[in-house]
């Protein structure tokens, strides 16, 4: 088999150059170290899938910054919009990314679902935004195409990539909105056990469960991470803890086909944390 090694980052929330989000974070720079970070990885990833929230207010200054960051990228990647986006003003500043014209629904939005298909691991990028609102979901339109692109390939790999997770976080706060015709996805997903993952984003942290007979992972932010509150009653509130993203790595080991997931830290300069150390003398004291 070929192995596949996909990177997962999300949430960047640019905003234009020298306006810091919500008058703390400053946003630009986490992402610059994140793509340096990226591009010395080992080895060299095949593709890096964007999860959503790319911008803070939809400002198209905002997405021409994200442009000159994302040039420096050594990888081909991969974006579906999260619900700071203005899917718009994506398509105007990235006109090469086709895939980000979707298809027109009946009310006349344009949902930016899509396949990849021409690595080991099928992607499969889904668009769960729902205009004007915080939360997000599928429509039956979306619903019936992800169930039709399945049954395609029941045979191929395939990760399901997506800005609102179809579960709760147990933080409080972003469980308020309730992302819109989970059970009918839970419901395709178990139709097609091809499905290796459901990764998204919007929660900025890391957090993975068992969602309809596949696993479902949440990838941390790049702009900043949500307190880890798991009260009811934890209000909205951001902590400027170290960005990170995830690697989900395709590939077989001792015998076996997996999916399996890393998470990297990204540093604030490339030997923060001192390089690496060589473990030695290590034995099992028992
Ligand atoms: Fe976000």
């Amino acid at each position: 088999m070929r192995p596949m090694l996909i990177v997962q980052i999300s949430d960047f929330h640019l905003k234009p150059e020298g306006v810091l989000a919500y008058d703390v974070a400053e946003t630009a720079s986490p992402l610059r170290r994140t793509v340096e970070h990226i591009n010395h990885l080992q080895p060299m990833p095949d593709a890096v899938l964007i999860t959503g929230d790319l911008v803070d207010e939809g400002a198209f200054e905002s997405y021409q910054v994200l442009r000159e960051i994302l040039a420096s990228l050594k990888l081909p990647f991969f974006m579906v919009p999260g619900n700071h986006d203005h899917k718009a003003g994506l398509r105007e500043v990235f006109p090469e990314h086709r895939y980000l014209n979707g298809h027109v629904e009946p009310d006349g939005n344009k949902a930016i679902c899509y396949t990849i298909e021409h690595f080991p691991v099928r992607l499969i990028g889904l668009d769960t935004v729902i205009p004007g609102e915080h939360g997000g979901g599928l429509n039956p339109g979306r619903l019936s195409w992800l169930d039709r692109v399945l049954s395609e390939k029941p045979d191929a790999p395939t990760v399901i990539f997506m800005h609102h997770p179809p579960f709760a976080s147990g933080i409080g706060h972003m469980d308020k909105e309730v992302f819109a015709g989970r059970k009918e996805l839970a419901s395709i997903i178990g139709k097609h056990p091809q499905v290796e993952r459901i990764t998204c984003g919007h929660i900025h942290r890391a957090i993975s469960r068992r969602f309809a007979g596949t696993t479902a992972t949440v990838c941390p932010g790049v702009g900043m991470q949500l307190v880890l509150d798991l009260r009811e009653e934890a209000s909205s509130a951001f902590i400027l803890e170290p960005p990170a993203l995830m690697l989900h790595f395709f590939t077989e080991l001792w015998g076996e086909k997996t999916l399996l997931t890393h998470v990297s830290i990204i540093e604030d300069h490339p030997l923060q944390y001192g390089g690496a150390h060589p473990f030695f003398d290590v034995v099992s004291p028992g």
